[in-house]
């Protein structure tokens, strides 16, 4: 592990191996320097078990940058189940894996990810207290999808105004790459603002329902990125911005909710040669993990969240006029201004609450 590429000094990382139930999964802890570590629980079929543990390792270290941009008392850490896992033994799974959360005593607090759903984390809270994303939440609280879309649509707005010099996305082209909780919701944020929208997933019936209430045009899935439009909105899974992708690109910005979207570091340059506005994607889809640590600090009255997320247009505005006036990649900045955060660390009032939950 510690020769991964995607290993960057995590603090801790745990395989969980429960033969009962048959759970094996891994939970890694990028950083608590700004709190306990956040991050959600991804249930998917690896390849190979170095896959699994490269996507926590990436995915965790996402987390902890994405967290202190968006000001949170939290670090980053993230969690992934080896799928598959059979209906017959998914209960006992996700209870073994709230075990082995509960063993991190608050270290780590986990919610959904992609494969994981609000009952899911319902059946974890039975065995801890360090998770969020649940119905009973008062407020805001369980599935933090639309909040992701409500930032990832902030951020787009944020990039057409610097990009196509507009406030507004009437008319504009965007191509949504997956209608799942993320782009199933972004569709409908975008539509109501008079884009035009251009869709695929992998899921014929998710396409249809976008073409029908959204007047969508279905886009064949190999090639959307592709599309001849003004905005490319990846809200499957990363690394689909290869660099290949980015040099054929008819797009103008990049903007949309998966995370790791850039398959290597240099794609971020290769982007910015080409003077295709990317906005970062652990910037604008903070919207999800503002909603589970509003419910997991207690502080989740909507209109609070909401207006936390909608902060996300002006960081992404002042990420993208850095990176202009440095002629630097956004990614380069925004990691940058992630970095300098964690450093600083946080003295907001979730950090007291989070330093005594940790202690409890
Ligand atoms: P989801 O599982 O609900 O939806 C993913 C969708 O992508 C599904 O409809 C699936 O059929 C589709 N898909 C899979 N492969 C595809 C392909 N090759 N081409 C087109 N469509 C494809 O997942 P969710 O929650 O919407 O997450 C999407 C992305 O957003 C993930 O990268 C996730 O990590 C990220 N994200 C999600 C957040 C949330 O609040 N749910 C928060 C922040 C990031």
């Amino acid at each position: 592990m510690f020769e991964f590429d995607s290993f960057d000094s995590h603090e801790k990382v745990v395989h969980v191996c429960d033969v009962k139930s048959g759970l094996r999964a891994i939970i890694a802890i990028h950083s608590t320097a700004r709190g306990p570590a956040a991050g959600g629980c991804r249930l998917w079929s690896y390849e190979s078990t170095s896959l699994a543990l490269n996507d926590a390792l990436r995915l965790s270290r996402g987390m902890s940058y994405k967290n202190a941009l968006a000001d949170l008392a939290l670090g980053g850490g993230k969690s992934v189940i080896l799928g598959p896992v059979s209906p017959e033994c998914r209960k006992e799974q996700l209870k073994a894996f709230g075990d082995a959360v509960n063993a991190l005593a608050g270290r780590y607090i986990t919610a959904e990810d992609v494969g994981v759903g609000v009952p899911d984390m319902e059946i974890i809270s039975t065995r801890t207290p360090f998770v969020s994303g649940l119905t009973d939440a008062g407020g805001a609280g369980g599935n933090p999808s639309p909040y992701t879309a409500r930032g990832v649509r902030l951020g787009i707005e944020a990039v057409a105004q610097r990009t196509f010099g507009r406030g507004d996305i009437a008319n504009l082209k965007v191509a949504v790459q997956g209608l799942g909780g993320v782009g199933g919701n972004l569709v409908r944020e975008l539509a109501a603002r008079g884009a035009r929208l251009v869709v695929a997933d992998i899921d014929p019936a998710r396409v249809e329902r976008a073409c029908d209430e959204y007047s969508a045009e279905p886009a064949s899935i190999d090639d959307i990125l592709l599309s001849d439009v003004d905005i490319v909105a990846p809200c499957a899974l990363g690394a689909v911005i290869t660099e290949s992708v980015a040099r054929q690109l008819r797009a103008r910005a990049v903007a949309g909710g998966a995370n790791n979207q850039l398959a290597t570091p240099n794609v971020g340059q290769l982007l910015h040669d080409r003077g295709i506005t990317y906005a970062p994607d652990y910037l604008i889809n903070a919207g999800g993990i503002i909603m589970v640590a509003a419910e997991y600090f207690a502080e989740n009255s909507a209109e609070r969240v909401n207006a936390d997320v909608d902060k996300i247009h002006n960081r992404t505005l002042d990420v993208l006029d850095r990176a202009k006036a440095e002629n630097l990649p956004t990614d380069v900045i925004a990691d940058r201004m992630a970095r300098d955060a964690i450093a600083n660390r946080c003295s907001s009032t979730q950090a007291v609450a989070a330093e005594t939950a940790a202690q409890v």
